[in-house]
């Protein structure tokens, strides 16, 4: 998967089938703009990650905002990042489901940039909402935010660096992993991908220390006693929390907001902490 970088004819399918189940459910809930279930309250997990030179930093992972309409539950995630004080911010994908969203998204994401440096990379939605991935990039350039679509950037820690990985959607089988660089010294690589089917293409070489991402949603609805009976082409079986593969470790969060459908049952939205110990 690695060396794609075209598109085939079953994921422009899907693009196509994502688009045309999304536009007329966003028309009908348009209707009942305020109407939505369990998407309220938000869960903070907070994991940690021994590195030395990061140690004392702190980050934080949002995932699959689809943010086609600004709610007041917003306001609070904006309040709860901002009480967490981190270094980072990191949001990987499903910014939005519609081209009307990107007035409410970039509302959202850049009170997020003024509490610290954003990065993000895209999801499936995105790419079904007909939005260009250039015009994705001229806002974020104009807010200062760093989109990474198959492009990495390195930042100095003082004691050493943090290399943020992003790439583009696996699960549409978008991702390049080519843009992992190469191993080094001090060096803690963060790759942040939208769907966790990444984990079944890295391989061996990448140097890769946390892989953050999203897709999921938890499953959305779960119903007591029952197994998690929805899941997106892309998940493999993997709902939340942590999943290893040989070396690589990655985090699967259930993200804040909702597709289809809007509400969410015993599923609560989720913003993970990263907190970077001494080993
Ligand atoms: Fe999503």
């Amino acid at each position: 998967m690695s060396r794609r970088r075209t598109v085939s004819w079953p994921d422009r399918v899907r693009s196509f089938i994502g688009y045309c189940l999304s536009e007329p459910l966003y028309r009908a809930f348009s209707l009942v703009p305020h109407w939505e279930w369990g998407l309220s309250d938000h869960d903070v997990s907070i994991l940690t990650h021994p590195h030395p030179s990061l140690a004392g930093r702190r980050a934080v992972h949002l995932t699959d905002l689809h943010l086609d309409r600004y709610q007041a539950r917003h306001d609070r995630i904006v309040e709860t990042v901002s009480d967490l004080h981190p270094d980072w911010i990191f949001v990987t994908g499903d910014l939005l489901n519609v081209p009307e969203g990107l007035p409410h998204l970039f509302r959202f994401l850049e009170q997020l940039r003024a509490i610290a440096p954003l990065y993000m990379t895209l999801g499936n939605h995105d790419h079904y909402s007909g939005v260009p991935v250039a015009q994705y990039a001229e806002l974020a350039d104009r807010h200062k935010i760093t989109l990474l679509v198959n492009q990495s950037a390195i930042v100095s820690t003082g004691k050493g660096e943090l290399a943020i990985v992003g790439v583009d959607d696996p699960s549409l089988h978008r991702a390049d992993l080519r843009c992992v660089p190469p191993r080094a010294n001090s060096r803690f690589t963060l790759l942040l991908a939208h769907a966790p089917n990444i984990l079944d293409y890295v391989e061996a070489q990448h140097a890769i220390d946390l892989i953050l991402c999203g897709h999921s949603h938890g499953g959305q609805w779960r119903v007591p006693g029952i197994p998690t009976f929805w899941l997106p082409p892309g998940c493999n079986g993997r709902v939340e929390g942590f999943y290893q593969r040989g070396k690589h470790r990655l985090y699967l969060n259930r993200g804040l907001g909702w597709s289809f459908l809007p509400f969410r049952w015993n599923c609560r939205p989720e913003i993970a902490v990263i907190d970077w110990i001494e080993e």
